[in-house]
């Protein structure tokens, strides 16, 4: 199996994901958010790239989240903050999201044979699923406006970690490496790793720090919604599956 760790959207090229199991990752927050949804009731996730889309594809019943500039769009029900999606207005509903780079990197992952959402919240059981697809892995790091994102490459590495426990006869692409090496090094203080990331400066600066906090937070959940063609969904709800509480 080959492992490639792929440092941002404008890096990916449809032909990396082609016969490939692609994770999706985008820690601050959209990502995040996502799995959060799923935790709790929600029983699907439509990624639009613009507003515009987004609005297009609301059927009755539909919420519309997401974020411009980190902030709710004006009209829409919900924002990007996952501690939003803890209520229970989103229990069976079926979301239309778009965020600046996260809904994004989803579509741009298109071409795969299977597609994950990864973050820090579902880390060990993301990379458990993606290890029973038998297929070369490709995590995709989100970015930001097409640059690296710090918090993505750790997430990343640590997910990577797990695969190679997982699969040890994978290879892995330099990157992969160095973003292991570099989950190892901040590990121990993680929310200090985040919050002292370019996005994580960001989003406490307006007022999100309990977001970063959380969204730093490691195998809350074993819930790993997946691409099904369509929309974002979750399978089935893995016995093992905890509540994700704020603590
Ligand atoms: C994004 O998709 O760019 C992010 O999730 C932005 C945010 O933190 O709201």
């Amino acid at each position: 199996m080959q492992i490639d760790v792929i440092s941002s959207v404008n890096e990916a090229r449809t032909e990396d994901f082609l016969r490939k199991t692609v994770i999706v990752i985008d820690v601050l927050r959209a990502t995040s958010t996502i799995i959060t949804a799923f935790d709790h009731g929600c029983e699907e996730i439509v990624p639009a790239e613009t507003v515009g889309e987004a609005k297009a594809l609301q059927q009755e019943g539909d919420l519309l989240g997401g974020e411009r500039f980190c902030r709710k769009i004006m009209g829409f029900q919900l924002g990007n903050s996952p501690l939003e999606y803890m209520s229970p207005v989103i229990g069976g509903k079926r979301i239309i999201l778009t965020t600046t780079n996260g809904t994004k990197a989803v579509r741009r992952a298109q071409k795969a044979e299977n597609i994950l959402i990864g973050s820090f919240l579902n880390g060990r059981a993301c990379a458990e699923k993606a290890s029973t697809f038998h297929r070369d892995v490709v995590l995709l790091c989100a970015g930001t406006n097409s640059q690296f994102s710090l918090e993505d490459g750790l997430a990343a590495g640590y997910i990577a970690e797990h695969l190679i426990k997982l699969k040890q006869d994978a290879e892995m692409n330099d990157f992969g490496r160095a973003m292991i090496a570099s989950f190892k090094q901040e590990a121990g203080d993680l929310k200090g790793a985040l919050s002292h990331s370019v996005n994580g400066k960001k989003l406490c600066r307006i007022g999100f720090d309990e977001d970063v906090n959380y969204c730093a937070k490691m195998d809350l959940t074993d819930t790993v919604p997946v691409w099904n063609g369509h929309s974002l969904h979750v399978s089935m709800p893995t016995a093992r599956s905890k509540t994700i509480a704020l603590s």
